[in-house]
């Protein structure tokens, strides 16, 4: 284990390391110790990163630095490579984004720049610091540090943008609930977003976030809901008794949970559009017209699925 350099990313006889079985040492509570994890999120003005020991406890300083605007990749891995060089040591890697994220592949990132669309951050920031690497969408990760993995479990988080997801007996399904229509027709996101809390004030923005937990609760019928995010703070009136604050450190957690995990989101690949595939295909259903077809479900290419354990 050593701390990671700025000449990592330089080297051309990259490997990495990939995660290693857990030691043979006994933790506090009697599992088997885990790796340092370096937990990075990824915010819409903060980018935040703590070393974290095998319980999932801070080790030294969270540091944050300002999340460059615009917040393009490049821009960003450089941001992220300054946090590793300065956090201390390390073995692995665990990345709350905020937006789309499957298989370590963005596929939104409303609040940074369109230019992560199809950004595959794992490998990228693998290269960079020599370390395995898990990416998640931001909420979900504050959500695998908060939740206790039994019944449904809503996730929300209050931040520059409007965060989401669901566990059902601990195992997460991302939401996208800040884009779906709330109020006046305007989102969870305008309407309960930073820029919202911004131009409406604390007084109206407590009320309509009232309302978007009435609406939560007959929607999703949760047994416990969580509010995460740096604009939690200003929640000002009582909660009902199965909504419950999460802190930063309950959310950095999820860093090392995120490890734990056994992939619920590996999915095959799509496949690329190449324009020999396109040509491939539309020969192929060419030379189909007219014959029976096989059922096959849409979407779905065996050899994908096949190879698709990749985080
Ligand atoms: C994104 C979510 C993200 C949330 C909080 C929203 O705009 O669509 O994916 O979790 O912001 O960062």
């Amino acid at each position: 284990m050593r701390r990671v350099n700025q000449n990592d990313s330089n080297s051309t006889k990259l490997q990495v390391k990939m995660a290693e079985p857990a030691e043979k040492t006994k933790n506090a509570r009697g599992l088997p110790q885990r790796q340092i994890t370096l937990a990075v999120d990824i915010g819409g003005t903060g980018t935040k990163a703590q070393i974290l020991d095998g319980d999932g406890k801070p080790m030294g300083e969270r540091l944050r630095v300002p999340t460059p605007h615009p917040a393009t990749p490049r821009a960003l891995l450089k941001a992220i490579r300054k946090l590793a060089n300065e956090a201390g040591e390390f073995d692995r890697v665990s990345v709350g984004f905020p937006g789309v994220v499957k298989n370590g592949r963005i596929y939104t990132a409303p609040n940074l720049s369109k230019k992560w669309k199809n950004v595959r951050l794992d490998k990228l920031l693998e290269r960079k610091l020599d370390r395995p690497v898990r990416v998640a969408n931001d909420a979900d990760v504050q959500g695998l540090g908060a939740i206790v993995g039994k019944g449904i479990e809503l996730v929300i988080t209050l931040g520059t943008g409007f965060g989401s997801v669901i566990f059902a007996n601990g195992t997460r399904i991302h939401l996208e609930l800040g884009h779906a229509p709330f109020h006046k027709g305007k989102t969870y996101e305008e309407e309960l977003g930073i820029k919202a809390l911004k131009k409406k004030g604390k007084r109206k923005w407590n009320k309509l976030l009232r309302e978007a937990i009435d609406d939560l609760a007959t929607t999703f019928n949760y047994d416990r809901l969580y509010i995460g995010g740096g604009n939690a703070r200003h929640i000002s009136f009582a909660l009902p008794k199965n909504v419950r604050i999460v802190s930063n450190e309950d959310g950095l957690l999820g860093g090392i949970k995120l490890w734990e995990e056994n992939l619920p989101f590996v999915q095959p690949e799509p496949p690329i559009a190449t324009i020999a595939n396109t040509r491939r295909r539309k020969a192929s259903a060419k030379a189909a017209e007219g014959q029976p077809q096989p059922i096959r479900p849409s979407g779905f290419d065996k050899r994908a699925a096949d190879g698709a354990q990749s985080i």
